[in-house]
This record gives structure tokens, C-alpha cells and sequence, in this order.
């Protein structure tokens, strides 16, 4: 039997983007109002403050910015947003819109206090994030008709309505761009004592039957991301479905268990801290080729074959979160905790048992 040991990027079961196999449950899961909401409370909090205030002002919210790793809930809190103020919401994001043209047609059907989200804002081109400018700042729309010394521009009034952008980094956004939220708020990782929550919430939804400690295995390996827990929720029913219905048991009395959970999480190779085949790659081939680093981001995608950008967005935030992972001016480097994670002595720690 052929075996392909490459590692499976697209089919990553802790891939934080959405994949078409979430798309139905992901939306039946998404909480519609802040009450139902889990975590994040800062930025809840204090968006439900500037809410309230420009609903008693009769104001359309300020534009929001929101920034943070992925699968963390920014398209779900910028739909609360617009629940929350009772207007419509209109989802498009950075790479959908290629002319001005298209944006224009956006703004223009936008109702009054309407809330427009983009998601992967930083990805507007440059032409196009020109018209964004007076757009956010005057609710002026400026177009050019004509070409070359006949050219003219005229200006439209557009209704006023809320910009929520979406990024993995705030730093990769114009500055002018940046400049013209009014608001810009950091989403974290979750804690795993609200992805417990979360998962609990969303098994109730999907009739799913879930243990406590079901709950909170499945949710401290999930990397701090809704998004992968309520994925491992449904893959560890799989799991534990098909083993009841082996014991001779209808499907309706399976249950997620710590131990249920437990068995599929080692079945989809998702180590106790939430680490999948390829987190332990990443660490694995810089401390075999680089000593551990520093190395540089590029080297390190160029050595597992993955893109800069997602190595930064995606692997490193919960690395450097478990503390297994260092950004230094010089490059990345493993901390010894990264080292101990492998089942490797760190350098400099060697015992000599034989001298
Ligand atoms: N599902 C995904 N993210 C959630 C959150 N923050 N709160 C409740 N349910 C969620």
C-alpha cells in the first residue's frame, strides 16, 4: 500500500477558514445578539456602549474595525452589530470587489444606517480603497465621467452608513484607511473555559449530546478558535456515533464523553494541547534544519511548503500563545517549552549522564 505522507493542508481539521463542509451548521450556530455571544467580553462590552449611545443619538455607528487571527468571530460580531442597531447587513470582502465601479454599486444601495462588512480588508486595492476615503469620511461618493481635459468629477450623496472592517492584522492596512475607524477593536484567542461554553451552546442547537468534561476536552484542543471547536464538536459525534451503533446502540443515545472525545481527537492526530500534524511540523523542521532558529518567517514556509502569510496568521498565534514559539528581531525561534512539547531536550540542557 502506498502510504502519502504529505502532510494534508486543504483537509486540515483545525484549518481556521471556513470550509464548504461548515457552512450550513456555521451559520445555525452563529448567535444573532449580544446575550448570546460568548467571550470576547471587552469588546462586547464596549461596543454595546458606542451601540446604545449612537442608537439614543439617532446616529449611525461609528466605522468598526475589527482585527485578530481567524475563525474568531469577526463576521459574527459585525452581523450582531447591525442586529443590534436594527439595520440591514450587507457582507462583501476586500478581494470580491476588483473595480471602483463595483464598490461604488455597493455604497449606493446601501439604506440609510446600513452596516456594510468587508471582510479581508486589507486586500482592497489601492484604486479602489480611494473611493472608500470620502465615502467614510463625508458620505460622499466622487466619480470621474469622461477622459483626458473633458473629464469631470461629480459627487453623490450617499445615506450614512457604518463600515465594519475585517483583518488578521491591523498593521496590514494603508494607514489611511486605518485612520478612518472610529472604532478598532482586537479580537483574542478564547479561553478554553468559553469554548467550553461555546461548544456546549452549540451542541444544544445541533441536538447533540455533550458531557461537561466532553465539552472541555474538546474545547482546550481547539486552539482558542470557535470556529475548530465547533468543527471537532461534529467530527467527535461522528466518532462516538459510529462506536455506539458498533456496541449495537441507536444513534440517539450516543454521547460526547471526555473518553469519546478523547478518541477522536487522538484519531484526527490533535495532540493534548490542540496541536495538529502540522503545528508539530513547523517546530519539528526548524529545530532539524535551523537548531531551533532564529530563521527566518520565508525559510521556514519555503522548508514546510506553506505561504508566509498563513504560517503568520494562521500557526504562530496559538504557538506563541502556548508559549512554544518566539518572534525575535533575529527570526523565529523554539522556546524549550517547544523543545519539551516534541519530546526533545532543550539545547544548553543536555544532562551528560555518560561523562
Ligand atoms: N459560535 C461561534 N462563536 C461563538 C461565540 N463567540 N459565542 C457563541 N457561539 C459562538
Amino acid at each position: 500500500m502506498v502510504r502519502n505522507m504529505e502532510p494534508d493542508f486543504e483537509n486540515r481539521i483545525i484549518a481556521t477558514e471556513y470550509s464548504a463542509q461548515d457552512e450550513p451548521t456555521e451559520l445555525s450556530l452563529r448567535p444573532r445578539a449580544f446575550a448570546e455571544y460568548i467571550g470576547q467580553s471587552k469588546v462586547k462590552d464596549n461596543l454595546a456602549v458606542y451601540i446604545q449611545a449612537a442608537k439614543e443619538r439617532g446616529e449611525s455607528l461609528d466605522h468598526v474595525l475589527l482585527y485578530g487571527p481567524p475563525g474568531l468571530g469577526k463576521t459574527t460580531l459585525a452581523g450582531i452589530i447591525a442586529n443590534e442597531m436594527g439595520v440591514h447587513f450587507r457582507v462583501t470582502s476586500g478581494p470580491a470587489i476588483e473595480k471602483q465601479g463595483d464598490l461604488a454599486a455597493l455604497l449606493t444601495n446601501l439604506g440609510e444606517g446600513d452596516v456594510l462588512f468587508i471582510d479581508e480588508i486589507h486586500r482592497l486595492q489601492r484604486s479602489v480603497e480611494e473611493i472608500l476615503y470620502p465615502a467614510m469620511e463625508d458620505g460622499a461618493l466622487d466619480i470621474i465621467i469622461g477622459k483626458g481635459p473633458s473629464a469631470r468629477s461629480i459627487r453623490l450623496d450617499l445615506p450614512h452608513f457604518t463600515l465594519v472592517g475585517a483583518t488578521t492584522r491591523a498593521g496590514q492596512l494603508s494607514a489611511p484607511l486605518r485612520d478612518r475607524f472610529g472604532v478598532i477593536l482586537r479580537l483574542e484567542l478564547y479561553s478554553p473555559k468559553d469554548l467550553a461554553r461555546i461548544v456546549t451552546r452549540s451542541a444544544g442547537i445541533l441536538d447533540i449530546a455533550v458531557t461537561p468534561e466532553g465539552a472541555m476536552e474538546l474545547a482546550s484542543r481547539s486552539r482558542g478558535t470557535p470556529r475548530i471547536a465547533n468543527r471537532l464538536l461534529r467530527r467527535a459525534r461522528d466518532f462516538a456515533q459510529v462506536l455506539n451503533s458498533e456496541q449495537g446502540n441507536a444513534a440517539a443515545t450516543c454521547e460526547i464523553t471526555r473518553e469519546s472525545a478523547n478518541n477522536a481527537l487522538t484519531r484526527l492526530e490533535i495532540d493534548h494541547m490542540g496541536l495538529d500534524n502540522i503545528d508539530r511540523m513547523l517546530l519539528r523542521s526548524m529545530v532539524d534544519s535551523f537548531n531551533g532558529g532564529p530563521v527566518g518567517l520565508e525559510t521556514i514556509a519555503a522548508a514546510i511548503g506553506e505561504e508566509a502569510v498563513t504560517i503568520e496568521d494562521v500557526y504562530e498565534p496559538y504557538l506563541m500563545q502556548l508559549g512554544f514559539l518566539q518572534r525575535t528581531p533575529r527570526g523565529r525561534c523554539v522556546s524549550p517549552a517547544g523543545y519539551r512539547h516534541l519530546g526533545l531536550t532543550p539545547p544548553g540542557q543536555q544532562t551528560f549522564d555518560n561523562v
